[in-house]
Formats: C-alpha cells, sequence, structure tokens
C-alpha cells in the first residue's frame, strides 16, 4: 500500500494503474461503517484508492474540527490488511493552498436539514468531493448511506459537473443495538452511548406504524427522542428520498431522518420507511 501526499505525486500514480479505479473518501479514524465501504470497493475494482482528509471547510467555527478524532496509524494498518492500494492524505494546506477560492455550491439541497443546522457544511462537503473527484478520477466512488444528504448532494455535483464517476451508496452498518457506527461515538460517556440508541428507536418507531400521516411519524419520532433525557432533539423528518422535500402523506417509500444532540455529541441517522399505498 502506497501512502501519498502529494496531489502530482497521487495523479502520477494513477495515471499508471490497473482500472477500473475505486474511490473511498473518508476523514479518517476508520471503523466498520468505513470498512464496509472498502471491502465493496476492493471486491468490484482493480486498483483500490482510499482518501483520508479531515476536511476543515465542511466543519463550522463552532464545531468539532480541533477535536475530530485522528489515528492514522491504525487507520493505515486497517487499510492496508484491507488490500487497499493508495491511500491520497494530503495536509490542508495541499487541499487548500494560499490563494484557493472556488466552492461548489448544489443549491437548495444542501439548504435543508443538515444544511439548516449547520451553515456551508454541504459547500465544503461539496467542494472537498469535488475536488477529490477531480484527483482521483475513479470509476467508482463509494459513500454511505448513513449520511444520505450528504449522499444526494455528491450525486447530485457528480452528474452536473460531469465528472464521470458512478456513485455507490452503501447500506448503514449498525452495532448490535441499532446505534450507526460513526467517528463521533467515540466522544460519548457510558450513560450517552446508552441513551444514543435513541436514534434507531426512533426510526424503528416510524418504520413500524401503519399510517400514511407523515406529520403523525414525525410526531412519534419526537415523543421518542423526548423521552430520553439525555438527548436532545435538533430535527426529525420523513422526506422524499430523492429530493428531501418534507412529506404530508407517505405513498411510496420515504426516508425518515433524525439529528440529535447527546452531551457534546451530535448523531445522524436514517432509515427508509415502507409503502403505505
Ligand atoms: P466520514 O464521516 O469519514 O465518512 C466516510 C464515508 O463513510 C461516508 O460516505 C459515510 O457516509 C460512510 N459511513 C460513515 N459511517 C457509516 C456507517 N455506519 N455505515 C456505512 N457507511 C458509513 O462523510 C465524510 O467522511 C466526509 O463528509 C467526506 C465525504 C469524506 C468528505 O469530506
Amino acid at each position: 500500500m502506497r501512502i501519498i501526499e502529494t496531489i502530482d505525486e497521487f495523479r502520477a500514480a494513477t495515471s499508471v494503474t490497473d482500472r477500473p479505479l475505486g474511490l473511498v473518501p473518508t476523514m479518517g479514524a476508520l471503523h466498520d461503517g468505513h470498512m464496509s465501504l472498502v471491502s465493496r470497493a476492493r471486491a468490484e475494482n482493480a486498483t483500490l484508492a482510499v482518501s483520508i482528509f479531515v476536511n476543515p471547510a465542511q466543519f463550522g467555527p463552532t464545531e468539532d474540527y480541533a477535536s475530530y478524532p485522528r489515528d492514522v496509524d491504525a487507520d493505515y494498518a486497517r487499510l492496508d490488511e484491507a488490500g487497499v492500494d493508495l491511500v491520497l492524505a494530503p495536509t490542508a494546506d495541499e487541499m487548500y493552498p494560499a490563494g484557493s477560492h472556488t466552492q461548489v455550491d448544489v443549491g437548495s439541497l444542501s439548504g435543508r436539514l443538515e444544511g439548516a443546522s449547520r451553515p456551508d457544511h454541504f459547500v465544503g462537503v461539496a467542494t472537498v468531493v469535488t475536488k477529490l473527484l477531480s484527483i482521483v478520477r475513479p470509476d467508482t466512488a463509494y459513500f454511505g448511506q448513513k449520511d444520505a444528504q450528504q449522499g444526494l448532494v455528491i450525486w447530485r455535483l457528480n452528474a452536473d459537473l460531469n465528472l464521470g464517476a458512478q456513485i455507490v451508496l452503501c447500506p448503514i452498518v449498525r452495532e448490535a443495538d441499532g446505534l450507526a457506527l460513526s467517528s463521533r461515538n467515540a466522544g460519548l460517556s457510558t450513560n450517552e452511548r446508552r441513551a444514543a440508541t435513541v436514534l434507531y428507536k426512533a426510526l424503528s418507531a416510524a418504520a413500524s406504524m401503519e399510517t400514511d400521516n407523515a406529520e403523525q411519524i414525525r410526531r412519534e419520532m419526537r415523543a421518542v427522542i423526548e423521552a430520553e433525557p439525555l438527548a436532545a432533539l435538533n430535527y426529525v423528518s420523513v422526506a422524499n428520498p430523492q429530493t428531501l422535500d418534507e412529506l404530508d402523506v407517505v405513498t411510496g417509500s420515504a426516508l425518515a431522518l433524525v439529528a440529535v444532540r447527546i452531551g457534546k455529541t451530535r448523531l445522524i441517522d436514517n432509515m427508509t420507511i415502507g409503502s403505505r399505498a
């Protein structure tokens, strides 16, 4: 496995590798959720690249950029063991040299839900993913359904800017009690970790409801979350899975989404909820 820090060197490496080339973009602190993307990508590509870059542009000024978990040695060991060929691990200066200015904004999709709670977050994500797709030029890039809105934003920018990658979304990997794996789970105390199952409980309650009334489903999710004293509700949503427009009536399948703060840690999760024709 080659670990490469500069864009020029990475481009030189990918110009001579076998195709298809797969890319798994990450911010490191790798867990089994990330590794599920890596193993799918490994199975489908002749060459596999993983990027590790904690992207300052997608963190707000009061968010956890400085304290975001970093453990590159452990990450490299896991990636090597998983058969990764190339790791792109640039510095912030390499990705955003002095004078760099251009940003990617996919529009209304990025203003709601996560975007309403985290202004500029998706401009930061869209800009860095555009840069990564331009640097790596993968045949396929793999992302997790865990970040459902991010997946839609990336699908949109790849289509709109003709970047030519195939975008694959992989299923959410969960702990035995339903908590979606996340690098941020490491920041939870024992009591907070127990309380964090409330996201999965709220989504499961939504999935098991018989009604097609989306507001009733949102009310039930709110009630489940509000019953957990350690959880502060950020949003619940029952939305169209493509546009994320909030629904009144669930006709086909819908996406239920939640964001909750538990202590200092902000957690998100989502689940497809079924047809109620
Ligand atoms: P990061 O949070 O490190 O996640 C990297 C990828 O792993 C994302 O596509 C995310 O959706 C996926 N992932 C995280 N937890 C998962 C889980 N429990 N199950 C399945 N997939 C999971 O998302 C980012 O980094 C950044 O925003 C990035 C796209 C790299 C741009 O900076």
